[in-house]
Formats: structure tokens, C-alpha cells, sequence
């Protein structure tokens, strides 16, 4: 019989965590035994793994005794706290927040663009899981690099809500129910309305004008991609979507490239697929996008503005590929090669 491994997920009642649970279902990971963690507020609950109703446990020093593999969705300060604590115990911790990721000792992994970077685990027992719009976008960029080089990138970026949490998918169900009702929509996760709305901003404001969520789209490219040489530069949005980021990039290439030879790459490439048929109105779409694992791709067009440039616009599931989906093939590869 093949090796089954004790899982974690830490953060299993999140809007990622319960994800990683359906993921680690869907995918038939070899899970051993799979521990379910929160915080105090979820003492009692019972989540559902395989028709099988597991208690979910509170966090503690004590949590990772006998796991293999753990994985994180419970925000920064808990993996700052409790990560190292996990690979101290003996498991290995694949991290979804930002905590971590721009550690030089611990890999940023997309499995489509750096699968080998999971060798690097044992530095701090630390696997990072990127930003969810940096993911969606690295295994669009990845092959164009491979094809003609990249010189620069500028992308902006229309985000569902869903990354913020599950409590930021209430808050716009119940601003759309208010509005709908004649009532005032009241904003407590976002600083203003998002139903019926868009917010240029997406995580804190730094001295540079740029947010974080912008200056983590450069760092974590260039970190994945292996290459410092790629200028970026990233406009953040939040959009009263539920599920799925979309993404309008302007590829500046080394090469000249046609859009029929970026269309073959991009067919071929892994985690990614083509929706491009603008004559029958054919394009990517969130809701097209949700549910699912590939990045969709489409409106892919030479840049009218300069000499060697594409236009495309892509969109993935955030919580699936952005998220809880890499998380789990990273676990893949953690399990094919290295546990
Ligand atoms: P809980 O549901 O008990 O609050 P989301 O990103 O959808 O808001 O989910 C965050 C996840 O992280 C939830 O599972 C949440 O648990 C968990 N979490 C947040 N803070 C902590 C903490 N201090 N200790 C353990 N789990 C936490």
C-alpha cells in the first residue's frame, strides 16, 4: 500500500481552509489522518472530510505532534507564530499567507513555473504558497518568458472579495440585500461600500504609493520566476465579485512574438487554458472561471503602443488555484518526491 500521511490544515473553517479540505478529497490525497484547527471561536464545530464529520480543534503549541504535512490558511500572525512551531515538531508547513514568502531561506512555489524550489523545504521546514493574483499570472508568464523573454509587465488586477475571507463574501451579500431592501449598506471589513462599487485598494499603503498587495506582485514574480530582471508594476482592485481575479496584462517581450505563436504556447501550457474567440464573444469571465483549477486565458492581442507587446486578460479561481489548489500540489510533490 502507498504511504498515507497526517495532514493539518490550520485554519480548516477559512474561506482557503475549507478548500484545502474539498481539494485534499478531490485530489485523493493519501491522508493518513487529518487534523482540523481554528481559533477558540470555532470550539464545537464539525467540518465533513469524505462523509466523515471531523471536530474541528483549537490551535495550540501542542498541534502538530505526528503530522507530516501542514497547511496554512489562518493569516500572517498565526503563521509567524505557529509555523515554525509545526516544522519544529516535524512537519512539513505549506504556508498560504504572506508571512514567509519573501524569506530568502524558504521557496515560493507554483508547480506549473518552479516545481524544483520544493527541494529547498528542509532550510526551515517552510514551503510558501504565493499571493493569489501573483499565481494566476506567473503560469500565463512563464511560458512567454521561455518563448520571448520579458522585459516588462504591467498588470492590473479586478479582485474578488472572497480574498479577503469568508467575511468580506458576507459583507457583500448583505450590502446587495440592504441596497436591494431601501436600507444603508454598512462597510466594517472594507474602509467603503464594495456592492455596486471598486476599491483601488487592496492591502496597506507603503511610503512608494504602491500597496502591498502591488509590491507582492513584483517581489513574488521575480522570486518564482528566478528572474530580478523583470520590471513590473501592478494596480491592485477590489471588485464586488464573489469568486474568481481577472487580470488585464500588457507583456512588453524581448522577442517579437505573434499572438498565433502565444496562443500555441499558452495551449500547451500546463495549468493554463485558451478561451479566446472573440468573434463569437468568447472571452474568460469569473463566474466562467469559478469552481475550476486552470487560469483562463483569452483577448490575447498584439499591443498597438510598441513594438514587441501582447495584451491578454486571464482569470482563475482564487480560492482554488490562487490559494487552496497549489497548496494541496504542492503537498503532491512533497509526497511523489521528498516524504
Ligand atoms: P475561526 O473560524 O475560528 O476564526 P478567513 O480567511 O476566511 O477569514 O479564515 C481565517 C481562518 O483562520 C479561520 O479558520 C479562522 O478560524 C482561522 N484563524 C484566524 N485567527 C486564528 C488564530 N489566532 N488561531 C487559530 N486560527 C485562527
Amino acid at each position: 500500500m502507498s504511504k498515507l500521511y497526517k495532514v493539518a490544515v490550520c485554519g480548516a473553517t477559512g474561506a482557503v481552509g475549507n478548500q484545502m479540505i474539498q481539494c485534499l478529497e478531490e485530489r485523493d490525497f493519501p491522508v493518513g489522518e487529518l487534523r482540523l484547527l481554528a481559533s477558540e471561536r470555532s470550539k464545537g464545530k464539525k467540518l465533513t472530510y469524505k462523509g466523515e464529520e471531523i471536530p474541528v480543534q483549537v490551535l495550540g503549541q501542542d498541534s502538530f505532534q505526528d503530522i507530516d504535512i501542514a497547511l496554512f490558511s489562518a493569516g500572517a500572525s498565526t503563521s509567524r507564530d505557529y509555523a515554525p512551531l509545526a516544522a519544529e515538531a516535524g512537519a512539513v508547513v505549506v504556508d498560504n499567507s504572506s508571512y514567509w514568502r519573501m524569506d530568502p531561506l524558504v521557496p515560493l512555489v507554483v508547480p506549473e513555473v518552479n516545481p524544483k524550489a520544493v527541494a529547498d523545504y528542509p532550510n526551515k521546514g517552510i514551503i510558501a504558497n504565493p499571493n493569489c493574483s501573483t499565481i494566476q499570472m506567473v503560469v500565463v508568464l512563464q511560458p512567454i518568458q521561455e518563448l520571448a523573454g520579458i522585459e516588462r509587465v504591467v498588470v492590473s488586477t479586478y479582485q474578488a472579495v472572497s480574498g479577503t475571507g469568508q467575511k468580506a463574501i458576507f459583507e457583500l451579500e448583505n450590502q446587495l440585500k440592504d441596497l436591494h431592501e431601501g436600507r444603508a449598506p454598512e462597510a466594517k471589513v472594507y474602509p467603503q461600500q464594495i456592492a455596486w462599487n471598486l476599491l483601488p485598494h487592496i492591502d496597506v499603503f507603503l511610503d512608494n504609493g504602491y500597496t502591498k498587495e502591488e509590491m507582492k506582485m513584483v517581489l513574488e514574480t521575480q522570486k518564482i520566476m528566478g528572474d530580478d530582471g523583470i520590471k513590473l508594476s501592478a494596480t491592485c482592485v477590489r471588485v464586488p465579485v464573489r469568486y474568481s481575479h481577472s487580470e488585464a496584462v500588457n507583456i512588453a517581450t524581448k522577442k517579437k512574438v505573434s499572438v498565433d505563436e502565444v496562443r500555441a504556447v499558452l495551449a500547451k501550457a500546463p495549468g493554463v487554458k485558451v478561451v479566446d474567440d472573440p468573434a463569437n464573444l468568447v472571452y474568460p469571465t469569473p463566474l466562467m472561471s469559478a469552481g475550476q483549477d486552470l487560469t483562463l486565458v483569452g483577448r490575447i492581442r498584439e499591443d498597438i503602443s510598441q513594438e514587441k507587446g501582447i495584451d491578454l486578460w486571464l482569470v482563475a479561481d482564487n480560492i482554488r488555484k490562487g490559494a487552496a489548489t497549489n497548496a494541496v500540489q504542492i503537498a503532491e510533490i512533497l509526497a511523489a518526491d521528498y516524504l
